[in-house]
């Protein structure tokens, strides 16, 4: 077992950035999130994929935000996309389920890829980014279709410190490989993701690109944290292994170098249509 750094399930809620997009409307009281913590319940359970509950409280675009309660929290939840409909509709149905009972604020954009090059993640990523950045998102999380959180406590908004969100998953037995692992799904504040000029556009296909994103956060200084094994617990979709980049280990190696000038900064792609659908926001993108 790997030994690393990581918050209580009683100390998640004083570690969380509290921002929101809009101002709280004054005659809302805040929405309490003791309960969240205090029970730490599982919810995944097979038929939260199947339907979705109480449709109609979400907005065009695949957006909501708590009717009774004032959010302390909003954030833009990013997913690179290519032709996985059915995991599409597990994931939307399941995560729209979940988020709500987190009484957050939230917005799920698709960044889907429309173009037949190899996949590049981190590229959808910087791009989704940029569109959620457009609309003042303070927190900005990043993840894959196949995910899906089991616990409640697992907040889906930024901490103060980047952090690794999928830390227990049940394909790695629920372990950490290593350390520095900081894919499948993360949260960084858009303050942080900005100032790291966001993941690299050279990833092409699988691996590294996670790699390379923790390597900038540690070279300006950023100390990733990660929720207890107890809260940070996953289910991952079966689906093909992709084949992997076979360049990922020296771009990697050289990746310093381009830290400052292959990013966010350099962000080059076409944008074919972007869309509000019932369930998200659909970003297509040639790259
Ligand atoms: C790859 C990462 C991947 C990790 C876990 C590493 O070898 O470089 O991109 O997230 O394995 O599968």
């Amino acid at each position: 077992m790997i030994y690393y750094e990581n918050i209580s399930v009683d100390d998640i809620y004083g570690s969380l950035v509290k921002k929101t997009v809009k101002n709280a409307t004054a005659e809302k009281v805040n929405c309490d999130y003791r309960e969240l913590f205090e029970k730490n319940q599982y919810f995944y359970k097979p038929p939260f994929s199947k339907e979705i509950l109480n449709s109609a409280e979400i907005s065009s675009g695949g957006e909501y935000s708590p009717e009774n309660c004032s959010p302390l929290f909003s954030v833009a939840i990013i997913v690179p996309y290519r032709k996985r409909a059915n995991q599409l509709k597990a994931f939307l149905n399941y995560m729209h389920n979940f988020l709500r009972k987190q009484s957050i604020h939230y917005k799920i954009f698709i960044v889907e890829q429309a173009d037949s090059k190899a996949f590049n993640r981190a590229k959808l990523f910087n791009i989704g980014a940029k569109y959620a950045l457009k609309e003042n998102f303070p927190c900005l999380i990043m993840q894959d279709v196949d995910l899906m959180p089991l616990k409640l406590a697992n907040i889906y908004v930024c901490t103060e410190r980047p952090r690794h969100m999928s830390s227990a998953l049940d394909s790695f037995r629920f372990n950490l490989p290593y350390f520095g692992l900081f894919g499948g799904a993360v949260a960084i504040t858009s303050d942080v993701f900005i100032h790291v000029n966001g993941f690299s556009n050279m990833f092409q296909g699988w691996g590294g690109e996670d790699d390379d994103l923790y390597a900038r956060l540690v070279h300006k200084g950023y100390k990733i944290i990660r929720f207890d094994s107890s809260v940070a617990q996953y289910t991952m979709l079966s689906h093909a292994k992709e084949s992997p980049n076979p360049d990922r280990i020296n771009y990697l190696r050289s990746g310093y170098l381009r830290f400052d000038t292959d990013g966010l900064n350099s962000l080059v792609y076409t944008e074919r249509a972007i869309k509000p659908m019932e369930l998200y926001t659909n970003i297509s993108v040639e790259i």
